[in-house]
């Protein structure tokens, strides 16, 4: 069966007011996504006063810390009504099995990030000490995430397909890096189109500039969920 590809629009903005206006420009999409730039700046309430619009809330945190930590956040991402939280897979089976234990019972879903797409091959060798190269390193991460209980990877859309062939068809897997033909790409130099990316096996993609930059958003938003659809 085809798997339908969701819209995630990002919100990288500074202040509650302009990530409610995004909310409402964006109204079209039912996921959005809070990372650390908004949810230090704001805090809990502006994760309340997304869903309090009716909205999925993405809590994009990347948690990695000790098991007892990761859990204990896990469990408050939960309590907030997060439907997905990320941790790092980097931190371990032991975290990551933690956070899957403290979520068991609510509908809160945990996506693993492997290996930022900002290192790479000579910094994960020389800074990190990885002895692989990303390539080796995100399939091996991808894998022990999903054993130890992620429901899903965070992977850039030259992963995907790699990604899925090591964690078969169940896992989520959510995508940035993501631009339509009409947008401008920015600063993002691997690019995937919302359909390819989709075709290649995304489950999400993420979705920020092209949307809230766009001079008639609502008409981005649209134009995206078509070509997924399509
Ligand atoms: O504006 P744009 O669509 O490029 O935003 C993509 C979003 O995904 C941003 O929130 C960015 O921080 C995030 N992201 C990314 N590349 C990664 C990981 C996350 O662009 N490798």
């Amino acid at each position: 069966m085809k798997r339908r590809t969701e819209l995630i629009t990002g919100l990288d903005v500074d202040t509650r007011e302009d990530a409610l206006a995004a909310v409402e420009i964006a109204a079209e999409c039912s996921w959005f996504k809070i990372g650390a730039q908004l949810f230090t700046r704001c805090g809990p309430a502006v994760v309340e006063a997304v869903r309090d619009r009716g909205k999925n809330v993405f809590l994009d945190l990347k948690y990695h810390d000790i098991p007892n930590t990761v859990a204990s956040a896990s469990r408050a991402a939960a309590d907030l009504g997060a439907k997905l939280f990320t941790l790092h897979a980097s931190g371990g089976k032991a975290m990551i099995a933690a956070a899957r234990t403290a979520v068991e019972g609510t509908d809160t879903r945990i996506l693993a990030v492997t290996v930022l797409t900002s290192l790479t091959d000579d910094m994960l060798r020389q800074e990190v000490g990885l002895p692989e190269t990303a390539a080796e390193a995100v399939p091996r991460l991808a894998r022990l995430a999903v054993e130890a209980g992620a429901h899903g990877i965070v992977c850039s859309p030259r992963e995907i397909a790699m990604v899925r062939e090591t964690v078969g068809p169940a896992p989520l897997i959510v995508t940035p890096g993501i631009r339509p033909r009409w947008a401008s790409k920015d600063d993002q130099a691997r690019i995937m189109t919302p359909r390819e990316a989709a075709d290649a096996g995304a489950d999400m993609i993420v979705v920020v500039r092209p949307i809230l930059k766009h001079k008639n958003p609502p008409e981005a938003v649209r134009l995206i969920l078509e070509e997924l659809q399509g």
